[in-house]
């Protein structure tokens, strides 16, 4: 099982680094692939530091140059890397080095690299910004025996080393968010694809740091995102703040229109307290008293989650001065979830 698991790690490596060259020595990789990390302002070195690459839009050139250099086609199954296309009407022969063909094929791509080091999956953007719905955007490893989606964060390993350094940790949606924060100069940065934070994730980040802030877009759905998994952070004792980028904007897409300088400003300048920016959030459509009783149960169950007493108190004190409520009412309440849960 370990020596398995041992061989897929090496055909990621050797599958990185094979995308990798593309964008410099092969002809397509570098008219496309590499033009198209350059269309959207990606620096060499942060191309180098990510390890960027490209997969050429024939499905069969990874493949066949990965079996020519011997590598074996149970392990770029495996991997997630290819997959048959005899699947369905050729029973047996899905290890067929003939039937294998490249997942990514046509994409640029963002490995992966674990806590340790270690290239544990891919994900491959689609080029064209335009032509909606026809392909996904993204396409990404399956889970395999050494890629659970949930126990990983995108950038963890370029990032780690600032995370400790400064104690803090952002974490943004997107791979593209990751690179151009590392391009303005801001290293402590993770992404979770998407997708809410795991417990899994949350440990992770926990034995770095204990202070975390939320990138999201200042739309609904952004703002909903950062919502999302809260409370379990609160819970493992981490200290959120949201910083909210301005409608239509991902971070990416924000430090495009503005200088690194202007970016890191903008950051340290408007990061909201996590429970005063959700009592801020939900009491502002909040009208009616049964609305509001609604809203402060969500907010008072947030505060109850918080392990260290002291901290809890203090949120409660303020919680009160905000939602305009009775302190004693707010302590009844909170008391109430608390020893609900036990
Ligand atoms: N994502 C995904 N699969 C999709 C769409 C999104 O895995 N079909 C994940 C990716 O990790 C992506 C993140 O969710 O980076 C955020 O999605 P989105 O904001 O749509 O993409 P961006 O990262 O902003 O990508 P781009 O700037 O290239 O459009
Ligand atoms: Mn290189
Ligand atoms: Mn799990
Ligand atoms: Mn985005
Ligand atoms: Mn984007």
């Amino acid at each position: 099982q370990e020596s398995e698991r041992e061989s897929m790690f090496i055909v990621n490596e050797w599958t990185a680094k094979y995308y990798h060259d593309i964008l410099h020595n092969d002809a397509d990789g570098r008219a496309v692939g590499m033009q198209y990390f350059r269309s959207r302002g990606f620096r060499d070195d942060i191309i180098e530091k990510f390890r960027l690459g490209f997969a050429l839009p024939d499905r069969r050139a990874m493949p066949r140059e990965a079996i020519a250099k011997g590598y074996k086609a149970q392990f770029l199954l495996k991997t997630g890397l290819c997959y048959s296309k005899n699947n369905d009407n050729n029973p047996g022969k899905e290890t067929d080095p003939e039937s294998l063909v490249d997942r990514f094929a046509g994409r640029a791509i963002f490995p992966w690299i674990g806590m340790s080091g270690k290239v544990v999956a891919f994900g491959g953007r689609k080029l064209d910004k335009e032509t909606k719905g026809v392909q996904q955007k993204y396409v990404n490893s399956p889970d395999s025996d050494i890629y659970h989606k949930d126990h990983e964060l995108y950038g963890i390993y370029q990032a780690k080393k600032q995370i400790s350094k400064e104690d803090r940790v952002f974490m943004v949606e997107g791979y593209t968010d990751v690179i151009s924060m590392h391009q303005c100069g801001i290293e402590n940065v993770v992404a979770n694809s998407g997708t809410a934070l795991s417990i899994h994730q949350i440990h992770m980040l926990h034995r770095l740091t204990k202070n975390i802030v939320l990138l999201y877009d200042g739309d609904a759905a952004g703002i909903k995102a950062a919502m999302r998994g809260t409370d379990m952070l609160l819970s493992e004792g981490m200290n959120i703040k949201v910083l909210a980028l301005p409608d239509g904007d991902d971070p990416d897409s924000f430090a495009k229109k503005h200088t690194p300088e202007e970016f890191r400003k903008y950051v340290e300048e408007n990061q909201t307290d996590f429970i005063q920016f959700k009592t801020d959030v939900l009491m502002k459509d909040a009208t009616d008293p049964v609305r509001r009783s609604d809203v402060i149960s969500s907010i008072i169950k947030s505060v109850s989650v918080i392990p260290d007493p002291i901290i809890r108190a203090a949120y409660l004190q303020d919680c009160a001065t905000r939602l305009r409520m009775d302190e004693k009412t707010l302590l009844t309440k909170m008391n109430r979830f608390i020893s609900d849960d036990i």
